[in-house]
């Protein structure tokens, strides 16, 4: 690519994960990247490698603001927006305090549409760009302990079919991320999520059960081979609206056959209930 051609590309959640790969992956491949996460010392490696990088925490508008302003002031373009940043707040409905509820919005989902309100009038200025979010195969399917999690993911779905249809008139692309199971911090995460919410509760056997059927070995993909998926997406002249992991078919695909009870009795004999 020469410099005319480069495209820019903010990444959020670039400070580790599915995130931090795409980040090393278009950066490989030519492009001019932004890498943005609350974490900046984690970021070091990939600024090492030649990504800029922006302080930001999704859930703060002046470091959303700042940190797409400054994009436009040096590079005078944005072309893609990858809304990647997100957690998940497991735990049982019962013990989640609603406090913690409204974060996991604010951060998979609001932080994400306001990322997106931002980039927008460039966008349609330019007539062209995408904006590629990662939601999950959570986002079509359930499990135990994830009602706030699978809540944003699912809401993020219908965000973004709505959005994708809005947009698509100003030349813009939408396009939707469904990882299966990916090597990152989400998992450690979650386990600290479930255990400090619902370890000790009514419901601390399914919480025990949860961690211990999801730190088996399984189908757990690298991050890279999302990472892939990113970048065929910014390839594609025509991409796809939905790009879904191999190792999230197959559940996405038993959710689709099966009635809610068999889906249930399933999800009960995965985690040994
Ligand atoms: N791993 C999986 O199995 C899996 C499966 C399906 C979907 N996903 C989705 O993939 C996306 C990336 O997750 P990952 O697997 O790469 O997990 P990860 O390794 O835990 O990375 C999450 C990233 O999100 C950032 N983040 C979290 N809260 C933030 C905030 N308030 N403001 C800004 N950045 C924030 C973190 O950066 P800082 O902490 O430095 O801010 C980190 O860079 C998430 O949306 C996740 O839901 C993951």
């Amino acid at each position: 690519m020469n410099r005319n051609e480069q495209k820019v590309v903010l990444v959020t959640g670039a400070s580790a994960g599915i995130g931090k790969a795409t980040v090393e992956l278009l950066l490989q491949e030519g492009y001019i990247v932004y890498g943005a996460a609350r974490r900046i010392e984690q970021m070091k490696d990939i600024e090492s490698k030649g990504a800029r990088i922006i302080a930001m925490d999704v859930t703060d508008e002046t470091s959303m603001s700042n940190g797409v302003y400054r994009i436009i002031r040096e590079q005078g373009r944005i072309d893609v927006l990858f809304n990647n940043a997100g957690y998940g707040a497991y735990g049982a409905v019962e013990d989640v305090p609603l406090e913690e509820a409204r974060r996991q919005f604010e951060v998979n989902l609001f932080g994400l549409s306001r990322l997106t309100q931002l980039v927008l009038p460039y966008m349609r200025r330019q007539k062209s760009g995408k904006i590629i979010n990662t939601s999950s195969a959570g986002g079509k399917v359930y499990t135990l302990l994830g009602a706030w999690y699978h809540a944003a993911k699912h809401a993020l779905e219908g965000f973004s079919d709505c959005l994708r249809v809005e947009v698509k008139p100003f030349g813009i692309d939408v396009i939707i991320i469904e990882p299966g199971a990916t090597d990152s911090e989400w998992a450690e995460v979650v386990f600290e999520h479930v255990q400090t919410t619902s370890g000790s509760t009514a419901y601390s056997i399914m919480a025990d059960a949860f961690i211990k059927a999801l730190k088996k070995p399984g189908a757990v993909y690298p991050p890279t081979r999302i990472a892939h998926l990113v970048s065929k997406a910014i390839r594609s002249k025509k991409p796809k609206t939905r790009y879904v992991a191999g190792n999230a078919r197959p559940v996405i695909l038993v959710r689709r056959i099966l009635s809610d009870r068999m889906f249930d009795r399933i999800l009960y004999r995965a985690f040994n209930i």
